[in-house]
């Protein structure tokens, strides 16, 4: 006998269809800021990770992640980047996909500031091998200099030479860097609103090492197949119990789901 399955109640809409009154009302920007707002008064870093996957579990579409964004999951990711003290990326990702530094504008700026913000979030990369171009847009599409957390494995020639292009780089583990030390590295830098987007690699590391207390998941709504692989990647499997904290609905299909660490 089923006995559990019930009707989620609790989908909220981004857009309404004009004289309905049978749906809740449209979500706005302020609205989505509430939503995803990080807690109050933190003492410690927060990690909340933000992906996008097909319904069929894939993370990317032909090795990169655009072919599954939506105009939801866009809007959804431009807030969390607003709301964020610092975006933190695995290597892999930012050489997949080209990271630069955090987009700005003078309304952007005004509302971080009025919020106790930066005026624009560093990208923290995590490296163990150093293997971050000098040259590449992370270093030279920015207005803030990027955080390097790496390892004392890391090529040192390669370090000095993002050191000499602007970058902050901290070696905070003798190997591969733990969830713990990338947290630490953060808190001695004031940063606690803490967005990771990416990629799989690193949140497997977050999860496995249990410093997640947020995990961001918008489900795009198309199959993919192919052989793309999952959000999470780490040796072993780490259960983690999440509670549902919200669900969020666009008329494309698009799912934005909320999920925060049990007891937190
Ligand atoms: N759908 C989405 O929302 C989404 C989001 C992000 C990424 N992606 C996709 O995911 C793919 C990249 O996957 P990935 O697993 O390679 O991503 P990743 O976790 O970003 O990168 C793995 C690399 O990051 C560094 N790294 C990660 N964890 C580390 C740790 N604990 N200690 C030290 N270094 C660490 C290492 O870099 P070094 O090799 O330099 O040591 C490692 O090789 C791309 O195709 C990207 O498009 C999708």
């Amino acid at each position: 006998m089923i006995e559990h399955v019930h009707r989620l109640d609790i989908a909220t809409y981004f857009t309404r269809d004009e004289g309905s009154t049978a749906r809740p009302p449209e979500l706005g920007d302020d609205d989505l800021r509430s939503l995803y707002g990080y807690p109050a008064r933190l003492d410690r870093p927060w990690v909340r990770v933000n992906f996008v996957s097909s319904i069929d579990g894939a993370v990317t579409v032909e090795g990169a992640s655009a072919g599954l964004g939506t105009p939801a999951d866009k809007r959804v990711f431009a807030v969390l980047r607003e709301l964020a003290d610092v975006v933190v990326v695995g290597a892999g990702t930012a050489r997949t996909e080209n990271y630069g530094g955090a987009r700005t504008d003078p309304d952007l700026a005004r509302r971080r500031v009025v919020a106790g913000l930066s005026e624009v979030p560093p990208i923290a990369v995590v490296t163990a091998s150093g293997r971050v171009d000098p040259t590449s847009r992370l270093l030279t599409d920015t207005v803030v200099p990027p955080l390097v957390l790496t390892s004392a494995r890391a090529d040192s020639d390669n370090l000095g030479r993002l050191h000499t292009a602007g970058a902050r780089v901290e070696v905070v583990s003798d190997g591969d860097v733990t969830g713990q030390a990338v947290v630490a590295a953060l808190q001695r830098r004031g940063l606690r609103r803490v967005l990771c987007e990416g990629g799989p690699g690193l949140f497997g590391t977050l999860t496995a090492d249990g410093v997640v207390d947020e995990l961001c998941l918008t489900t795009s709504p198309q199959l993919v197949a192919g052989a793309a692989g999952r959000i999470a990647i780490s040796p072993g499997a780490h259960p983690t119990p999440m509670t549902r904290a919200h669900v969020l609905g666009d008329d494309d299909g698009t799912l934005l789901t909320r999920w925060v660490r049990r007891g937190e």
